[in-house]
């Protein structure tokens, strides 16, 4: 007889055959999306243990073999984190703001910590030190920097990124910040009492929710499609048109305005017009805040608000194709998915969020210093900037030097990094400086592009060891699909003393192909 196993067996069992934790969600999404049968109905669900067996077979027990076939045997799988939960590489502020281009916090952990192991055999930072992230994106190495003691400086060349590290490493008042968004929240409230968007989606989900039920039944339908029992493609398109007339009275009975008058701004394009009149109203109250990291907090909740509210796919999140306005079938779900049409809900999501973050960091933080300043890390004078902004970090500097630095360059050709926030320029109106980021994907990955790409980043190394102590670490992530960082270092009178490849996990991006990178180990020569 084949082994029935309810879901907390199965987790059970699993935990102990993997020898890591499987949890009872781990299993749940394996049957939610069709990874293996759900056997019983909808009170008491099992799996059979085969199928599990059969599974993790397949899938997990290789995972490193696999990705050392593709990528060498160089590869360091210490450095994949790969035991850490979601809920840890996100860790408290670090999800504040969604970002691309970030690095884990356990990686920035793994070198400037005091733990040495058989691949990092010394320590190159301790309590008191200062480090230099050049390229500080969304302020990982400052975050982390902090809660091990360490003072830091970032530098960013677009303002919305030092913004997002800023915010993260703040200190607040989180009872004002709790009842200033509670004061929004309720006026947003009245403000969407005279509107039918609110009423028009939730009719709108009662529809969905019985032609989901009908057409799309979860989990057998994902089953059926894992099996190609059922051709998603055809099936999904004939059913996105059924679902249109549907969507089309309701859009009438309610009266409800998709499109915005001008197609100007990336605020314009892509936004639903109900949606955008909320986003408008909460900025509204926002800048009447007078207290400014509370102002400047709230910012970061509505931007993030904004992001999950932009008229698109949940496919296409992270890269944007057209603007959704209309239900469509939803690869991602499975399902008939619709458009957001009211921030209501995101926005209280994601404040009580933010404070439960915030609340966590509290706990762990340091007495240290740390900032994020704003400007082209190949010229930046950070005495001086330093100088207007915490004159305390700027004698420091001055007097103990920096000792090291910790950061992940752009990539050449991968990302557009001001373009990845259009929402939050246009709505906050920061000055955009789109022409001074070394490596943006619009350049392309060409040779002018390449060589423009290292000729930057060494200068951000030359113009960064005015500032550093003779005997620094200086540490680099990069993907260096182009061999470029011999040369880099070369240019920048450094050597490359170590080399650690690390095999990348959980990545967000649709290419999720086993990928590496490479901790470069510079010193001075
Ligand atoms: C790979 S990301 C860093 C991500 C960061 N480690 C994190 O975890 O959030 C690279 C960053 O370099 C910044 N950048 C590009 N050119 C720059 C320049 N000339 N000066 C300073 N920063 C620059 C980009 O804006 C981007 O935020």
């Amino acid at each position: 007889m084949p082994e029935l196993l309810t879901i907390k067996e199965a987790s059970k069992w699993a935990t102990n055959y993997l020898k890591k934790q499987v949890t009872t969600s781990n299993i749940s999404y394996l049957i939610q999306y069709g990874r293996v049968p759900r056997v019983g109905n909808n009170g008491n669900t099992f799996v059979y243990k085969e199928d599990l067996l059969k599974y993790y077979t397949q899938n997990n027990k290789t995972k490193e073999e696999r990705w050392k076939d593709r990528l060498g045997d160089d590869l360091n799988w210490t450095l994949s984190f790969a035991e850490y939960k979601e809920s840890e590489t996100t860790k408290h502020v670090h999800r504040l703001h969604p970002y691309k281009g970030k690095f884990i916090p356990q990686l920035v952990e793994y070198f400037m910590d005091s733990h040495t192991d058989k691949f990092k055999k010394e320590v190159f930072f301790k309590k008191g030190d200062i480090v230099l992230d050049p390229f500080c994106g969304s302020g990982t190495t400052l975050v982390q920097a902090n809660e091990l003691g360490i003072n830091a400086i970032g530098v960013d060349v677009s303002a919305f990124n030092a913004h997002i590290s800023n915010s993260k490493i703040g200190k607040y008042n989180l009872e004002f910040i709790r009842k200033t968004a509670a004061e929004i929240s309720l006026k947003l409230n009245t403000f969407l009492k005279n509107r039918n968007n609110t009423i028009f989606e939730t009719e709108l989900l009662e529809e969905l929710k019985i032609f989901n039920a009908k057409y799309f039944p979860s989990p057998e339908f994902k089953y059926k499609v894992r099996h190609k029992e059922i051709d998603e493609k055809v099936y999904g398109k004939e059913k996105e048109k059924e679902f249109l007339s549907t969507y089309q009275k309701l859009i009438e009975k309610y009266n409800i305005e998709l499109k915005q008058d001008k197609a100007e701004t990336f605020l314009d394009k892509w936004f639903i017009k109900v949606v955008r009149d909320e986003i408008d109203f909460v900025f509204n109250e926002i800048k009447k805040i007078k207290d400014v990291p509370t102002k400047r907090i709230l910012s970061i909740v509505l931007s993030r608000t904004i992001r999950s509210c932009r008229a698109t796919t949940h496919s296409d999140l992270a890269t944007l194709l057209e603007p959704q306005i209309t239900t469509y079938y939803c690869k991602k779900h499975g399902k008939i998915c619709k458009p957001l049409f009211s921030i209501d809900s995101w926005w209280i999501r994601y404040t009580k969020d933010t404070i439960k973050r915030l609340e966590q960091f509290d706990k762990l933080r340091t007495n240290t210093h740390q900032i994020c300043l704003t400007g082209d890390s190949r010229n930046i004078d950070i005495i001086l900037e330093l100088g207007k902004r915490t004159p305390k970090l700027a004698k420091m500097v001055k007097e103990q030097k920096i000792d090291g630095i910790f950061s992940s360059p752009p990539y050449v050709g991968l990302i557009n990094y001001h373009e990845q926030h259009a929402y939050s320029y246009d709505l906050f109106g920061f000055e955009r400086k789109d022409e001074l980021e070394i490596g943006p994907l619009y350049k392309g990955q060409g040779r002018e592009a390449r060589e423009s790409y290292a000729k930057g980043i060494a200068e951000v190394l030359l113009n960064s060891k005015k500032y550093l102590k003779d005997d620094y670490d200086v540490f680099l992530v990069a993907n260096d699909k182009y061999g470029l960082y011999p040369k880099i270092a070369e240019m920048a009178n450094m050597k490359i003393v170590n080399q650690y490849k690390r095999p990348v996990l959980n990545r967000v991006e649709k290419d999720r192909n086993a990928y590496s990178e490479i901790i470069f180990h510079l010193k001075n020569k």
